[in-house]
């Protein structure tokens, strides 16, 4: 099958376009015929092994010394199941579904292989194919630390980087959940974060936030643009500082009194999936596409994503059948 692989740590031109052999089937795994799937900023993170501040050394021993050991990326994928293995009865070949292999990857190829019982959902009604590719990465962070921050309705959230994959999703689920939210953002994104449903937007590159004499329940950071020190004068009581793109220092960070910083991986739950899935189909989560790529430009699409400039998902299209 064809699949784009990166066996060594580089720019997007270490990319090669191969023939792989189809994911074995096992029992209790499906097979999904690839559709659409998305270069992340996991993706092009890996690709290029730029990786959050103090975590070189533990993501070479994690990922790979030279190149990746999952030679295949993609995190996230739409599709149709295209066989079953023995024993599973959940799914039958046909089905249209949105995969999130997550750190397994292997979504940039035509097959995917993933556990009947894993992060799979039915397609949810009303989504483009290229939005069902990209529900999971944006939606999955946002959900994991909106509920390690406990968000409550009514507190103020401020997301930087708001039109961003993680951070568009954050205003949306924020803004369900009855927060008030204030987006950072810029350029035309300025308008982009409106739409998603935020009450307030700054424009990064007019109004700075830090200068403004408030003060936010919960501060999301998704482009690593701050740090929980510069930001405790910015939270109220019992606030909370989300450093999405945070790295090692980030996690050992102590918390000051009754405000706390979150940080670190996110935990990736079935029951998230299903909650994405059921947001989507009812109207309250739309993930937002910066563009859609061909399959052959996918080093297109890790450029685009390495800018860290993008507004929603880079979406990559498989040819049909
Ligand atoms: N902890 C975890 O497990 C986890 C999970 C997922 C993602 N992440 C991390 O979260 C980060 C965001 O991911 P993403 O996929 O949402 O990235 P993305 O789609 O590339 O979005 C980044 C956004 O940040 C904004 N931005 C860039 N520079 C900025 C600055 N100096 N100040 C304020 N905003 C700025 C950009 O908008 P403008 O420049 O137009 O304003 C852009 O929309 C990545 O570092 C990723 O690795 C972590």
């Amino acid at each position: 099958m064809p699949a784009w692989t990166c066996r060594r740590y580089g720019a997007p031109d270490v990319l090669a376009l191969e023939d792989v052999p189809v994911p074995a089937m096992r029992p209790g795994w499906v097979l999904v015929r690839v559709r659409a799937t998305t270069v992340s900023s996991c993706d092009s993170r890996i690709r290029a092994l730029r990786l959050p501040s103090g975590m070189g050394l533990l993501g070479r021993l994690a990922l790979g010394w030279n190149g990746p050991r999952r030679p295949v990326l993609g995190a996230e994928a739409a599709g149709t199941v295209a066989a079953v293995g023995a024993g599973v009865t959940a799914w039958r070949v046909g089905d249209e579904v949105v995969a999130f292999p997550d750190m397994r990857m292997g979504a940039h190829a035509a097959f995917l292989a993933m556990p009947a019982d894993g992060l799979l959902i039915p397609r949810p009604a009303g989504l483009s194919l290229g939005e069902a590719a990209s529900l999971c990465f944006g939606g999955m962070t946002a959900l994991d630390f909106l509920r390690r921050a406990a968000l409550a309705p009514g507190e103020r959230l401020l997301v930087i980087g708001a039109c961003g994959t993680v951070g568009s999703a954050l205003v949306q689920l924020g803004r369900h959940r009855g927060a008030r939210v204030t987006a950072v953002a810029s350029g035309e994104g300025v308008a982009c974060a409106a739409a998603l449903g935020a009450e307030r937007v700054l424009d990064r590159h007019r109004e700075d936030f830090r200068r403004l004499g408030e003060r936010w329940d919960v501060i999301a950071d998704t482009a690593g643009a701050t740090g929980f020190r510069e930001c405790l004068p910015l939270l109220g009581e019992g606030g909370r500082y989300l450093a999405i793109a945070g790295g090692l220092g980030d996690m050992l960070a102590r918390n000051r009194g009754n405000r706390r910083s979150i940080a670190g991986p996110v935990r990736s739950r079935l029951a998230d999936l299903q909650e994405l899935g059921r947001l989507a189909e009812a109207g309250a989560f739309r993930p937002l596409v910066d563009g859609v790529h061909a399959f052959a430009d996918m080093p297109a699409a890790h450029a685009r994503t390495d800018g860290g400039r993008k507004r929603g998902s880079a979406v990559v299209i498989l040819p049909a059948a």
